[in-house]
């Protein structure tokens, strides 16, 4: 095809780059807690991204590496982005200090809180981290009210609600904030590939529902290849997506939680926004204000565009195993989203 031709020449595949970087987008993106396990590698891969012009790396001044040398580090990067660092004080309030490096993003995405450790739920860490996501989101709300904001901060179930409510009570629209649930899904597609060996490419497993425990419903019968596995495979497979987290937390005893594997899966989730922001249609699970099942906050497949989440699918068919469990895991989740709303009108 003409394609091919164009690519056969030296010249030719230059002038295919080129015009593929024309049609990129020019969109500036800010890493909150960008020096932390995740913040780091994230910064990196968003760094990456052809989407992005500019990069802000914004942590602590306490934090393990200065924000600014994260950011000096990347900005050797040959990639046409420009990379900033921003570093605040623990006490201060965003919404005095991070004026300059929020206004006019596009995205920030947020991996600021503290992991949890052996024996820790991630409800454990509502009170701390909901507060250092409210500092932050607040300044979100007054320099950058359009942007697209991206909650990795755990527990995820819980945080989300609060934002959103804080959010929607400043006028704001509250389909910009979403939850990353997206290394549940790269985890399901993972051990699927490994208990069948079905090419990586053929796999695809929406998971709804929430981020935590029970609330993680892989829906293998809906990816061509999960629904090959046999039925009395299914629990256990189910409970090892379930208990990824946990695992990491242990095997890294005491030292946090996933940061690379959250990294590569908070870029996916990154640049599927951005890409929807410039105009192609992307689709992502991702937990999101809801009215898919009777609760106000739901994990699903979610479409990204120009306005960021542009469409919320429903759960389509689930198989009897994956009705259980959803039936079962609604009143966990219903009882998290609660404390997140509590959460928002004792601090609002
Ligand atoms: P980390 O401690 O390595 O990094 C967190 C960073 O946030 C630190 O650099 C810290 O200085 C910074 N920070 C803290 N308070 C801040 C504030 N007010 N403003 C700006 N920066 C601030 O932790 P981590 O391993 O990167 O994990 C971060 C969070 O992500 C945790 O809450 C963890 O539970 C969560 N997490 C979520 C998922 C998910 O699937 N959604 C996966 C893994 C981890
Ligand atoms: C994960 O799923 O890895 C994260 O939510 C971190 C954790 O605490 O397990």
């Amino acid at each position: 095809c003409l394609l091919d031709l164009l690519v056969s020449s030296r010249f030719a595949s230059r002038f295919v780059r080129q015009f593929c970087t024309a049609m990129a987008g020019n969109f500036k993106v800010c890493v909150v807690g960008g020096a932390g396990g995740i913040g780091q590698p994230l910064s990196m891969l968003m760094a990456m991204d052809p989407n992005v012009s500019e990069l802000c790396v914004y942590d602590l001044t306490m934090a393990m590496v200065p924000a600014e040398g994260v950011a000096a580090d990347l900005s050797h990067l040959n990639m046409k982005c420009k990379v900033k660092g921003y570093a605040f004080d623990k006490d201060d309030k965003a919404i005095d200090k991070a004026g300059d490096c929020l206004t006019g993003c596009h995205l920030v995405l947020v991996p600021a809180g503290v992991p949890r450790k052996p024996g820790q739920d991630r409800k454990d860490l509502l009170n701390i981290n909901a507060g250092i996501a409210k500092n932050i989101v607040e300044a979100c709300a007054k320099f950058c009210p359009e942007a697209v904001v991206g909650l990795i901060v755990n527990p995820v179930n819980s945080v989300v609600p609060a934002m959103c409510e804080m959010w929607k009570k400043k006028g704001l629209n509250p389909a910009k904030i979403v939850g990353i649930t997206t290394l549940d899904v790269v985890r399901a597609d993972k051990f699927v590939h490994e208990m069948t060996g079905a090419p990586m490419s053929d796999v695809s497993v929406p998971v709804i529902g929430g981020h935590a425990g029970t609330t993680i419903l892989p829906l293998f019968s809906q990816c061509q290849v999960g629904m090959t596995i046999p039925a009395d495979k299914i629990p256990d497979l189910d409970k090892k997506v379930q208990d990824a987290g946990t695992v990491v937390v242990a095997a890294k005893n005491g030292k946090g939680s996933a940061t690379l594997s959250m990294a590569y899966a908070g870029a996916r989730l990154g640049k599927a926004v951005l890409a929807g922001l410039n105009g192609e249609v992307v689709t992502e699970c991702a937990y999101v204000e809801s009215k898919i099942t009777d609760l106000p906050y739901f994990a699903s497949k979610v479409t990204f565009g120009k306005q960021g989440v542009e469409t919320v699918h429903p759960l389509g068919d689930l198989n009897d195993y994956e009705q259980g469990r959803l039936k079962a895991l609604l009143p966990v989740l219903k009882e998290e989203i609660e404390a997140g709303l509590d959460y928002a009108k004792e601090n609002d």
